[in-house]
């Protein structure tokens, strides 16, 4: 049936049949984030505008396209969150995390909003997980933070990912870098689209970042920040490769990833999964040694990452991986009579006030109905109350699986019903 209101393009409902999966992944990741000291932190869905455009970048595609930008009825600027990095950090510094915490370890979910044409694993409000370390600038962090990664999708079963490594440097040794950028596609300027030759003049990164084909043909012999890289810049990403060696985590070296947001310095990665096709990042991240000054906090270094639990989904869907199992009732009352259904209710909410879920509903009468929807519900019990049984003060309880059938009573009933689990 179609709906006068329809949800608007690239959004979607996550229907009751599909929330257990949900809650399964986002309990995944709150028990690994845990396991590393993680601690959540909530921020608003929206922020002023201009704090993405200072840290994402002015000439990222997130900022220069993808924003949901709106004016309140004061005429300030605000934008639905693109993404967790800058609001974290935001808060980082506006509640003085630093003073109460040595190195913050944050971790965060909920929806981000970015105005992309949508397909398989990208929608215009998407749910992200991620986690933010902040204040410390040892590789063996860098290494722990994609520990996260790595363990919560080793956690959840996954096997066809593989993750791949870079470092881009950090701004102080850019320039050199820049300059090579610019030295190389100069001489094509003609051959670049609109953007790229905008992008040459205000970001020549971003150009390894173009998804145009004729760009993206020019920029395979571009030259790569891993070349350009300073001494303590080397240093520090060899030490992250040794760290990740010795906790047997398998990475490879790729020079080519470029992260589509400007914080980045130093240590950038991804983990990448071929079977989900065009959107196959499942989680992204790396150091931004020098966004927490920026936006008016002291110097202080962080890392972290960020993946988007469609995506996850998706690859738990390749792999054929279950992702929990839906809710299900320990019981099913099944009232016979009025005098029954007239104490249905009352019974109903004893055994849940004492932890147990159980459903009835009274506007079912026949055995049959009854019987019927206790298995669609797929309830462990079913907790039979007739005249008879009222009379006696027991309740008939059919386990459905075997079809044992016992008159217990009540007092009986709840240490009975306590041995099935959910
Ligand atoms: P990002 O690479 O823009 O990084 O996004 C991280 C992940 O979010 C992607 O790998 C993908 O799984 C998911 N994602 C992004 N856009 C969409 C979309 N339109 N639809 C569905 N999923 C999407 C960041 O957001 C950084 N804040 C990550 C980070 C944290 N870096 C340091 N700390």
């Amino acid at each position: 049936m179609s709906s006068r209101y329809a949800r608007p393009r690239g959004t979607f409902d996550i229907l009751p049949e599909q929330s257990h999966r949900w809650r399964y992944v986002e309990e995944c990741f709150i028990d690994v984030a845990a396991r590393f000291g993680l601690r959540r932190i909530v921020t608003p869905i929206f922020e002023r505008a201009d704090l993405f455009e200072r840290s994402v970048g002015d000439t990222s595609d997130i900022v220069e396209k993808e924003m949901y930008v709106f004016s309140d009825r004061k005429g300030r600027r605000f934008a639905l969150r693109p993404e967790g990095t800058a609001p974290v950090v935001r808060a980082y510094v506006e509640n003085n995390l630093h003073l109460s915490q040595g190195t913050a370890r944050l971790c965060y979910s909920g929806p981000m909003f970015r105005y992309d044409r949508p397909q398989k694993g990208r929608y215009r409000q998407f749910y992200q997980y991620g986690i933010e370390v902040i204040g410390s600038d040892h590789p063996a962090i860098d290494a722990e933070v994609i520990g996260v990664a790595t363990l919560l999708l080793q956690e959840l079963g996954l096997t066809g990912w593989r993750l791949e490594i870079n470092s881009v440097g950090s701004p102080a040794t850019g320039d050199a870098y820049e300059q090579a950028l610019l030295d190389y596609f100069s001489p094509h300027e003609a051959q670049l689209c609109a953007d790229c030759r905008n992008r040459l003049v205000k970001n020549p990164r971003r150009l390894l970042d173009c998804k145009v084909q004729g760009c993206r043909d020019l920029a395979v012999d571009a030259p790569v920040m891993l070349n350009y890289l300073d001494d303590d810049d080397r240093a520090h990403f060899a030490q992250v490769q040794e760290h990740l060696t010795r906790m047997s985590v398998p990475f490879v070296v790729n020079p080519r990833i470029v992260r589509g947001l400007d914080y980045y310095t130093g240590t950038a990665f991804e983990i990448i999964d071929d079977r989900l096709g065009a959107q196959s990042t499942l989680i992204g991240g790396g150091r931004y040694n020098g966004l927490v000054g920026q936006l008016g906090g002291k110097d202080r270094p962080g890392v972290g990452w960020a993946g988007g639990f469609e995506r996850l989904l998706l690859a738990l869907d390749e792999e054929g991986i279950a992702a929990g199992e839906p809710l299900r009732p320990v019981g099913y009352i099944v009232a016979l009579g009025e005098q029954a259904a007239a104490v249905t209710p009352s019974l109903a909410h004893r055994l849940r006030t004492a932890g147990i879920s159980v459903e009835f509903d009274p506007d079912k009468t026949s055995m049959k109905a009854q019987m019927k929807a206790a298995d669609k519900c797929a309830a462990h019990v079913a907790l039979i109350v007739g005249d008879d049984e009222l009379a006696r003060g027991v309740v008939a309880l059919r386990d459905l699986a075997t079809g044992e059938q016992q008159n217990l009573a009540e007092a009986d009933i709840i240490a009975r019903l306590k041995t099935y689990k959910r």
